[in-house]
């Protein structure tokens, strides 16, 4: 199976290095573009001009447009809808705005997150996979399906860093670490938007959200975030950087405050960063009616104050508020505004609407649609995909996988059969009925051949527990109890912080209760986020993390249970084993007097361990894996060069399966202080039984290197550790110094 993801994925590279050079000598020769924008925003009114800056929403179940948009459309006062979606709708509105005086063609933005119709694993999940192939991929795949319905933008990826899983907005992105995330960052744009997000199957990608927001105080939504500029550039800046060399064109401002300054006002930001240090030419659309908050904040003093600070701080488009555009003119006279300042915002814009090639082939060619969405290859990379993603965090005695001629099999748990809940948040305009659950991925294995008992025992909120008895005879009566638990796909995502994250309700009782019977089991986890498992992660004999894993959910569930695939995923977030030590993760400062047992005064708790439940980059599989050999091609290299780290990773089990090798470095000095362990490389390797390998990793200036208290990019001399290891707390150590 892993064989024709390599395929596909081969034919894409293929189909990027022809394009490639075209495209780009395409996009960046753009003089005569620039002309012709110019004589356009010579000819539009100030009303046009507000009209592109504007996006409003449409119609979300239907995905049609309002008769209101037909109208603002018609009169060239409305640039963009979110939401409206499906080809013949799409071309519908088009026409409105073929319609009108200047013919500027209408952008159609929508949230395709992990999939458009054929939904792929949450994103915190296929982070999983550490598989940046697979990444690209699924965009690939999404942006497929969403430009054949019409859609030619996506509020895609997330590229938060996100250390607190209360926060229910960590399953949207890569998870705590900022080189994972980065590196996730740049597949999901180059999957979505290829080298030319003109063509048909590509889509115009957003980095959201600008910036900060997954450091919301205390993991609540919406939250205050105060972080140093040095923070913000060495931790949170880099995946945005990442998504911008990657080519994305457009950001998304955020809703919080950063460092008493709203991100949707943050002139530093937008505009300094954005525009001047990384030359970013493409625009910024403010998150949902983030221009309109700037008042309660406490920033905006009213809808015009809003209106000239986000304008004037960079943000290019309003989405939903629409304080632009009943603003405009009287800022304008009152001078608060500029004309030059409301012609670049139509500038950026309307230059990306030409890179979308919307001026030449505004309408959407709608016999594809059908043909395009959920095809079989489709769901087939889903499936694989998913299984790439999921985390075997415990298997003693190798209770998984499962034998396929097991002859009486309970399933328990809500989840088990909930196909709302396999598809996560935002999951796009994908249909309940298209997904297949765990009941159903294990039945379509097994046949009749197995008499499955399948009882619900209670949903994600488990309050009732009047069918745990039942569940409970069911255990009895089988040879093996697959228990499925975690949480419903609504308690993560956006508005949904948690601040306790164990298992909800009385769904650890109900383990407890099957565990009583003594019959072997496994836990097979559905969750958006880190969950604080301590009982079963001490208690249950196997434990299978399979996030929300999306279409494909159970049919890959069942894949990787019976061994049709083995599990390889590594986590891509800390688990800890209390709220009480968020935030925790792996690459923190040392301090001046770190944990140490034997001392009461070093940084601890009285009354818990240091340590978290599970570690970042951790995971198991049906097989073993030992790496040997660490080798560096220098111990002394200048501050400009690079160095190859190399290790042998050898299969020593029996069966196929891949192992995510990962490297860390630390500086073990700095002239600010660096991390413990910082993660610069990885590779999943798959290999065959007994098959060995050697990987090679390069350690070059970009990974060795640090933002400095003057937020200069610097390599500084000194000497490094560097681990290569399978997760982020063992490894093979050695060492090289910066000359
Ligand atoms: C979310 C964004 C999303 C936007 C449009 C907002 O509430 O924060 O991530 O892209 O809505 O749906």
């Amino acid at each position: 199976m892993y064989l024709k993801i390599s395929k596909f994925v081969a034919f894409l590279t293929l189909l990027s290095i022809f394009t490639t050079n075209s495209v780009f000598a395409q996009k960046r020769s753009s003089a005569d573009t620039e002309r012709k924008i110019n004589a356009l925003i010579a000819k539009m009114t100030l009303a046009e001009k507000l009209g592109q800056l504007q996006q409003i929403d449409g119609d979300f179940p239907t995905g049609a447009a309002r008769p209101e948009q037909f109208e603002m459309v018609r009169k060239g006062t409305l640039g963009s809808t979110l939401n409206v979606r499906g080809a013949k709708n799409v071309n519908e509105l088009q026409r409105a705005a073929m319609e009108s005086r200047l013919k500027i063609p209408h952008l159609f933005a929508f949230d395709v997150i992990h999939g458009y119709r054929t939904i792929f694993p949450v994103p915190l999940g296929e982070a999983a996979s550490f598989d940046l192939k697979a990444a690209e991929l699924s965009a690939y795949i999404a942006a497929k399906e969403s430009r054949a319905a019409g859609v030619a933008w996506t509020f895609a990826p997330m590229v938060d860093i996100a250390r607190d899983p209360r926060w229910g907005r960590i399953v949207e992105g890569a998870g705590e670490d900022t080189y994972l995330g980065s590196q996730f960052a740049w597949a999901r744009v180059r999957g979505f938007q290829g080298t030319d997000y003109s063509q048909p199957d590509r889509v115009l990608a957003c980095a959201k959200h600008w910036v900060a927001y997954g450091a919301a105080q205390a993991g609540r939504d919406y939250s205050t975030t105060d972080i140093s500029e040095n923070t913000l550039y060495n931790v949170y800046f880099p995946p945005f950087k990442a998504a911008k060399d990657a080519g994305v064109d457009t950001f998304m401002s955020s809703f919080n405050d950063l460092n008493g300054i709203p991100a949707s006002a943050n002139r530093w930001t937008l505009t300094e960063v954005l525009r001047n240090q990384w030359k970013f030419d493409g625009f910024v659309v403010s998150d949902y009616t983030s221009v309109m908050e700037l008042i309660p904040h406490g920033f905006a003093k009213d809808e015009a104050d809003a209106a000239q600070l986000a304008l004037n701080a960079g943000v290019d488009m309003e989405m939903v508020s629409r304080f632009y555009n009943q603003n405009g003119e009287q800022l304008l006279k009152n001078k608060k505004l500029t004309v030059a300042t409301i012609d670049e915002a139509v500038r950026r814009i309307l230059r990306v609407k030409y890179r979308l090639g919307l001026f030449d082939k505004p309408y959407i060619d709608e016999s594809l649609e059908a043909k395009t969405l959920l095809t079989p290859e489709h769901r087939k990379a889903a499936r694989e995909i998913a299984a790439k993603s999921f985390v075997l965090l415990k298997n003693d005695n190798q209770t998984l996988p499962l034998r396929k001629n097991i002859k009486e099999l309970a399933i328990i748990g809500g989840l088990a059969d909930s196909k709302e809940d396999v598809l996560g948040s935002w999951n796009g305009d994908g249909k309940v009925p298209d997904a297949v659950t765990l009941l159903e991925g294990v039945k379509n294995k097994l046949g009749n051949n197995t008499k499955i008992r399948y009882v619900k025992g209670c949903d994600a909120k488990c309050e009732d527990t009047s069918e745990f008895d039942k569940a409970v005879d069911a255990a009895k009566d089988s040879d093996f109890t697959i228990l499925v638990v975690g949480e419903s796909a609504a308690m993560s995502g956006e508005a949904s912080s948690r601040s306790n994250i164990d298992l909800p309700g009385r769904q650890l009782d109900l383990i407890k209760a099957v565990a009583a019977t003594k019959k072997p089991y496994a836990v097979v986890l559905m969750n958006g986020r880190p969950l604080t498992i301590n009982w079963v992660a001490e208690n249950s004999p196997a434990i299978l993390e399979t996030w929300f894993a999306g279409t494909e959910a159970g049919n890959a569930i069942a894949d990787v249970l019976f061994g049709d695939a083995n599990p390889g995923g590594k986590l891509p977030v800390t688990f800890p084993r209390s709220v009480g030590q968020i935030p925790i993760f792996y690459n923190m400062m040392n301090t001046g007097r770190p944990f140490d047992a034997s001392n009461k005064y070093s940084s601890k708790y009285l009354d818990i361990a240091n340590t978290p439940l599970y570690p970042f980059g951790y995971g198991l599989s049906y097989t073993s894996f030992a790496l040997s050999n660490i080798r560096l091609s220098s111990t002394q290299i200048a501050p400009n060069g690079s160095l190859n780290v190399s290790v042998d990773v050898h299969n020593t089990g029996s069966r196929e399966g891949a192992e995510v090798v990962q490297l860390y470095i630390r500086d073990l000095v700095g002239s600010v202080t660096r991390p413990v362990k910082e993660l610069k490389g990885f590779e999943r390797v798959e290999l065959r039984a007994g098959e060995k390998r050697t990987v090679t990793f390069t350690l070059k200036p970009e990974q060795l290197g640090f933002y400095n208290a003057q937020n200069k990019f610097v390599v500084e001399p000194g000497d490094f550790k560097v681990w290569v290891g399978q997760s982020s707390v063992d490894g093979l150590e050695s060492s090289f110094t910066v000359k």
